[in-house]
């Protein structure tokens, strides 16, 4: 059997040869697995005389453990070796497609806003905008609803208790504003007439929702005030309106209805464009889908921003946003809009 100084050497020699870590693995087994040299070393101990046991053994453990060191080492060194030449490998190819990153768009009632904004703009109207909290005297007072009037129950008022509740105005409770029309006689008592205005906004009702109706949704109030103006004149803008936003001419009607803040007042329908007027869940199977309420402003009203009615005259309206977007990409169920469902938005 080979002397553990000769096992020495060759165990060197061959450790230098050795290349990567199967090699290194077998060289390991060669040494110290079950039939290894050293192995074999330690085993035949036992048949020699104990003098030369003793010190053979300690010789050979001593062997045993520089192999298991040198081989750690060498393992070591050639994993650090792998990793540099992966990373060497890995160079960037510029020709590669990149990963694309998901962008957001608009939402359609900001769409359909934004266009809204921009044909009245074109028309000479100012964009204002007016608060969604509101006190009771602007959003029904001042629009000669008074206390008493049963006007004052068609808007379904979410009113709001407040702690600490304070209202500019002596005893006047507050409310999620049932109209955008409010913003109508705040506007007129800075500004003096001759004036055009929209107001886009949220406004707020207690009332059950459907296919048409939601508790919270948009409007655009629009108001229009000279020293000559007639129902001819609000016919012709919003004619030239709906001309614009749907770019093509559409059938509008108005009817007689009642607003205690505009008189006459009338409601404009436009033939259903989801069904074209055959009827359809979105227009109530009536063919025609209302789209706003309107009327020459009340006297009442240029009395409450401090006008005198008899110098003035004005037409207002107050349109539904969300069926505007409705009608234009025709939609069938207003709550689709702020339902959240992303199958749905993605559309647009
Ligand atoms: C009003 O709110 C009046 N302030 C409109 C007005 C302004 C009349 C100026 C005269 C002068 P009305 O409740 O009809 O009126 O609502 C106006 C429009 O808002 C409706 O035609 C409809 O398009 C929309 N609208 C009303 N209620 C809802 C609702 N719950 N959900 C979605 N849209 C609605």
């Amino acid at each position: 059997m080979a002397s553990i100084s000769q096992l020495k050497k060759e165990f060197q020699k061959e450790l230098k040869k050795v290349k990567n870590l199967k090699k290194l693995d077998s060289l390991f087994k060669k040494y110290l697995g079950k039939k290894g040299k050293v192995t074999r070393v330690l085993r035949s101990l036992k048949e020699i005389k104990k003098e030369k046991r003793v010190r053979l053994g300690k010789k050979a453990n001593d062997f045993k453990i520089f192999v298991n060191k040198k081989i750690k080492e060498r393992k070591q060194k050639l994993k650090e070796k792998i990793q540099q030449e992966s990373l060497d490998k890995k160079q960037i190819d510029v020709t590669r497609p990149g990963k694309k990153i998901f962008l957001g768009h608009l939402h359609p009632l900001t769409i359909v806003m934004r266009q809204v904004e921009e044909i009245f703009q074109s028309m000479g109207f100012s964009v204002i905008e007016g608060p969604e909290i509101e006190n009771e005297w602007y959003n029904f007072d001042a629009l000669n609803i008074p206390p008493d009037h049963p006007a004052r129950d068609l808007w379904n008022t979410l009113w709001l208790k407040l702690q600490n509740q304070k209202s500019k105005i002596k005893n006047q409770k507050l409310l999620l504003r049932t109209h955008t029309s409010p913003v109508q006689v705040r506007f007129m008592k800075k500004n003096n007439p001759p004036l055009r205005i929209i107001v886009p906004g949220r406004a707020f009702r207690h009332e059950a929702t459907d296919a048409a109706h939601e508790s919270d949704f948009y409007q655009v109030e629009g108001l229009m005030v000279d020293k000559d103006i007639s129902v001819a004149n609000f016919k012709a803008v919003i004619k030239r309106f709906f001309r614009k936003f749907f770019k093509k001419p559409i059938k509008i009607r108005l009817n007689p209805d009642y607003f205690p803040f505009t008189e006459p007042s009338f409601e404009v329908d436009i033939t259903c464009l989801t069904c074209g007027g055959k009827g359809c869940s979105a227009c109530e199977r009536k063919g025609w889908m209302e789209m706003m309420g309107a009327g020459m402003v009340h006297p009442n009203v240029f009395k409450a921003a401090g006008l005198n009615p008899k110098n003035w005259q004005g037409f207002a309206f107050g349109m539904g946003l969300g069926r505007l977007v409705m009608m234009k990409y025709k939609i069938n169920d207003i709550r689709l809009l702020r339902s959240g469902d992303l199958r749905f938005l993605k559309q647009f």
